[in-house]
């Protein structure tokens, strides 16, 4: 029989996107660990995304915000909760250049009451997952490091930025055990269909043109999801406090180049292809220096785009019930807002 769990993580935003896979992870991964989910289930965020590991006996849901300092107080006491890993967030460009009042709400307030609350129980480990997006953009050449200067453009890429400067502060003024990571693109199974491979594979899969911002020239860091949870576990057990860690895979792709490997992997046409209005303000380019983690931690990604892309495309095919469910709510409103008069006339 295993040996009962040892310890326990809080893990915030486990409903949505990388959350899910990581908490997914750790449950076939990681025997000792036991996982306190704490998620709002805002719009991105779905208990479908957790259906086969809900009655998973190390694994309890909860229902809640991180800004609700009591809960957080709460569950780590009754827990016993060792650590915390913060992957709570609004997470989506677009929305935040709509609506920027709900990104200071969550990732800046939330992180702090977090924070606060970890500094209060004494957590020994408080991991906040960041984003290479907070480094801002970058000309042809280079790549992003550990010691680049934060210059963030986007709101939702200022509001990370503000709370690694809480975390960091937290660290310096109280001595809590904080790491901060900063990750490049994901891509994978149970992302929200906003982002762009979802949103690309799910209009080929039903005709509709596939909208690409501006010249399409736009460059990403791409890494399959397993792979940036993995790191984020080995930073957890490994990392040195205080320290940021960049992850990425060196993958570097023009969003032309993806939206032309969906539709290559799904047989449709590249007439779907559609050039819209650009994003304003679209950083242009990412590219993350990971050589730190490497060398550090010994952690490398071990998916390359092509598997991972076509991993996911498939994924997405046989998930059609889990997108349907995503997209017949308020997912269209959305994407009308968004979308609609937006195309570029030659
Ligand atoms: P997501 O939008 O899919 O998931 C966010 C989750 O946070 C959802 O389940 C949502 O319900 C939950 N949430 C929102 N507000 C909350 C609150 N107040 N309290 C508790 N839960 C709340 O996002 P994602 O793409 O999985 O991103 C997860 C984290 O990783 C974010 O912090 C994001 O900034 C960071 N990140 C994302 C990427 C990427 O490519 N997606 C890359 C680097 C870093
Ligand atoms: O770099 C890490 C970040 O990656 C994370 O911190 C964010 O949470 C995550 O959303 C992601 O941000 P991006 O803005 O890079 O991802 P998005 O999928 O929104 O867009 C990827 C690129 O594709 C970007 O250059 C904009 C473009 N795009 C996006 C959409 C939704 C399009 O051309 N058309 C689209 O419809």
């Amino acid at each position: 029989m295993a040996d009962a769990p040892k310890r326990t993580i809080l893990v915030t935003g486990g409903a949505g996107f990388i959350g899910s896979n990581f908490v997914r992870f750790i449950l076939k991964r990681v025997q000792d660990v036991r996982v306190v989910n704490l998620d709002a289930l805002t719009y991105s965020g779905n208990l479908a995304n957790l259906s086969d590991v809900l009655s998973v006996p190390r694994h309890t849901f909860v229902k809640g915000s991180i800004n609700d300092a009591h809960l957080i107080a709460d569950l780590i006491d009754a827990h016993a909760v060792e650590g915390i890993i913060n992957f709570a967030a609004e997470s989506h460009v677009d929305r935040s250049i709509d609506s920027p009042a709900i990104f200071v709400e969550t990732n800046v307030a939330g992180t702090q009451a977090l924070l606060a609350a970890a500094h209060e129980a004494r957590v020994s480990r408080f991991v906040q997952i960041s984003t290479d997006e907070v480094y801002g953009s970058l000309g042809p050449e280079g790549m992003f490091r550990e010691d680049t200067p934060v210059q963030p453009n986007s709101p939702y890429s200022a509001s990370k930025a503000a709370a690694d400067h809480f975390v960091h502060a937290y660290r310096h003024t109280y001595g809590l055990n904080t790491i901060v990571t900063r990750c490049s693109n994901n891509y994978g199974p149970y992302q929200f269909p906003e982002k762009m491979i979802p949103l690309m594979i799910h209009n080929a899969l039903t005709g509709k043109p596939l909208p690409v911002y501006g010249d399409g020239l736009h460059v990403r860091d791409w890494l399959y999801v397993a792979d940036h949870c993995r790191a984020v576990w080995e930073v957890y057990e490994k990392g040195t406090a205080g320290n940021v860690y960049n992850i990425g895979g060196n993958n570097e792709h023009t969003n032309l180049d993806v939206v032309r490997t969906i539709l290559r992997c799904l047989n449709k046409p590249e007439s779907l292809i559609q050039f819209v209005k650009d994003r304003p303000g679209h950083d242009r380019r990412y590219a993350i220096d990971a050589s730190r983690i490497r060398r550090d931690i010994g952690w490398e990604p071990s998916i390359d785009f092509e598997t991972g892309i076509k991993r996911t495309v498939e994924w997405y095919c046989e998930h059609r019930e889990w997108l349907q469910t995503i997209v017949s709510g308020d997912y269209q409103k959305y994407y009308d807002r968004m979308y609609s008069g937006r195309e570029m006339t030659a």
